[in-house]
């Protein structure tokens, strides 16, 4: 019964969250919206990759993904873009330092997951995720 309970207000508290939406709505130009979730999109698919790649055992690997697609390398992608095209410009400054802290974190990660201990590069790799969390519970932009 209890299980039932779980099940049946697992939805209920979905729809709550839909009802009363308490993330800050960000505007930005439609320029600027297309370049954010085009950018998430490629910050996905880099997540996808470097779970495969502890999957198979190859930390390395890992972390070069992170490297070239999630850490300070991946930063600042917008810069020859028209303001009206850059996300970061349009974000308060909290945003934007949750934004930061992706490629630090992603960084860090790289930097454990190079060492090889492969327990080590998934816990490293949990504050990655918790920062993409963070943000889209906070944050939305439509
Ligand atoms: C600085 C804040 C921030 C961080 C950090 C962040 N996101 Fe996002 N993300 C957003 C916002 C804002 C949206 C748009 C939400 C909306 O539609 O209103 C978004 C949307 C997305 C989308 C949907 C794209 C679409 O086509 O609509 C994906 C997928 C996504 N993020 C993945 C990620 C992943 C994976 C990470 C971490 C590696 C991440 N994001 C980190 C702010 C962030």
């Amino acid at each position: 019964m209890k299980r039932f309970l779980a099940i049946l207000a697992f939805p209920l508290a979905a729809a709550a969250i839909a009802a009363e939406d308490a993330r800050q709505l960000v505007t930005m130009p439609a320029p600027a919206q297309a370049a954010l979730r085009e950018e998430m999109l490629d910050f996905m698919g880099a997540l996808n990759e470097i779970i495969a790649r502890l999957g198979e055992g190859k930390p390395a690997e890992a972390a070069a993904v992170a490297d070239a697609k999630l850490g300070f390398p991946a930063m600042g992608r917008h810069r020859g873009s028209p303001p009206e095209a850059m996300p970061g410009r349009h974000m308060p400054a909290a945003m934007h330092e949750m934004g930061r802290s992706l490629h630090r974190l992603a960084d860090e990660f790289a930097r454990t997951a190079r060492k090889g201990d492969l327990a080590a590069a998934v816990a490293a790799l949990q504050p990655v995720t918790a920062n993409c969390v963070a943000c889209h519970l906070s944050y939305r932009i439509r």
